[in-house]
């Protein structure tokens, strides 16, 4: 019934991948997600040396065959113990037997439980989290209370969602619904996506006292992970909420505004004068991470014998290339059909903006775009610029 598999330090048992149906059989090892575990396994690791924290508490709720869990344990220095859990009883037998595959078992104690209902039954004090992570399908968002709730003053929170139809905009009533947020159709829904999901994950936080600051945040293979610091206290609730935003998409001519919560806005496009304008949220208004901190996972997957680790390098110098620039990007393709001219040399307009002294680079988000502090009148001129440049030289 099941099959051996490797990946990172472990070998496990998984019902055989191609017979995995869509429905029916739910337990099943997704290799698509290594990316997912091996940076969650830096990520981690950097948590526990940056805020020195050893004798880790980890919980993964959902946690399937348990090759995170497993890895986790096997991977990561100063973890004490791993709470995993899943609905399932062929994951529950198959996160046991592959705990014991891999020698484990001691550090990893198994649940046959909701996930909500095993977060509840460690909110209290003695017994709650260095690190939460919660990986569903769909969406992360009917955990968040119980998870916030069993971390400790100072944890780690990992959040996976899927359900990238719903947080771009595609779904509007289930966003506002789900989340108790407005979504934005824009060439950069995936950046909205990340930012809706925080303001959510913020919001219900600060409801319980607690602060969430994103450390390091992605979006990769049709999924976007969260990682967060959560602080306990009043002072950090409020700095989180302070934080969020709107967002107020000119569907005229493009231009963009992140306007913060506390600040206020006037309804119409100050570039066009258009009052065809989306607006989107509330959502997280500030960077999408800490520098410090990813170069410190930058660090870890390194060191580590990874198997995503050339892919993983690329998006997190990526992440750190554009974690300064101004929220949102612009899609070159996009920009260039609106004007009515061929797509010009990718590294042509990142130098000519940056000449001109604006922010510039490219975005893991998407291959076509740029991240630039240029306004879309300065992004016209100059891409006209460069197309005419280009056509006197031949
Ligand atoms: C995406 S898979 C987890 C994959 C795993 N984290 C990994 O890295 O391999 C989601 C798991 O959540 C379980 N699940 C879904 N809803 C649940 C609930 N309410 N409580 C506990 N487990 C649940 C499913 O049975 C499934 O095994
Ligand atoms: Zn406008």
């Amino acid at each position: 019934m099941f099959e051996k598999y490797k990946e990172g330090q472990v070998t496990f048992l998984s019902p055989p991948i191609q017979k995995v149906p869509t429905t029916g059989m739910s337990v099943f090892y997704n290799p698509k997600s290594e990316l997912n575990r091996d940076v969650t396994i830096s990520v981690i690791q950097a948590f526990l040396t940056h805020y020195g924290i050893t004798n880790a508490r980890v919980c993964t709720p959902l946690a399937g065959t348990g090759v995170r869990a497993v890895r986790i344990a096997k991977e990561v220095d100063g973890i004490k113990c791993i709470v995993a859990g899943d609905s399932n009883p062929i994951a529950v037998e198959l996160i046991k037997r592959n705990s014991e595959l891999n020698e484990v078992s001691e550090i990893i104690e198994v649940h046959h439980s909701d996930a909500n209902l095993l977060l509840t039954q460690h909110h209290r004090r003695t017994q709650r989290f260095d690190v939460i992570d919660i990986d569903p399908f769909g969406s992360p968002r009917i955990f968040f209370a119980a998870a916030i709730g069993a971390m400790k003053p100072r944890s780690l929170l990992c959040l996976t969602a899927t359900d990238l139809p719903v947080l771009v905009g595609i779904r509007p009533k289930a966003c506002m619904k789900r989340y108790a947020a407005t979504p934005a159709r824009t060439e950069y829904g995936h950046e909205l996506a990340i930012r809706l999901l925080l303001g959510c994950a913020i919001r219900e936080a600060a409801s319980q006292n607690i602060g969430l600051e994103p450390l390091l945040t992605i979006y990769v293979d049709h999924y976007v992970r969260i990682f967060c610091v959560a602080s306990k206290g009043d002072e950090a609730a409020w700095t989180a909420i302070s934080q969020l935003g709107h967002l107020f998409h000119c569907d005229e001519c493009g231009s963009r505004r992140l306007v913060n919560t506390l600040q206020s806005f006037s309804p119409s496009c100050p570039n066009c004068n258009s009052t065809r304008i989306q607006r989107a949220g509330p959502l997280w208004a500030n960077h999408l991470g800490s520098r410090d901190f990813i170069d410190k996972t930058l660090r870890e997957i390194t060191h580590k014998p990874l198997g995503t680790k050339r892919r993983l390098t690329r998006l997190i110098k990526c992440l750190l290339e554009e974690l300064d620039g101004p929220p949102t990007y612009f899609d070159l393709h996009k920009l260039c059909d609106k004007l009515e001219i061929p797509i010009p040399s990718f590294n042509d307009v990142v130098r000519i903006l940056r000449a001109k002294g604006q922010f510039c680079s490219r975005t893991h988000f998407s291959p076509y775009a740029i991240r630039t502090s240029a306004s879309v009148q300065v992004l016209h001129q100059t891409l006209l610029q460069i197309i005419k440049g280009e056509q006197n030289h031949v």
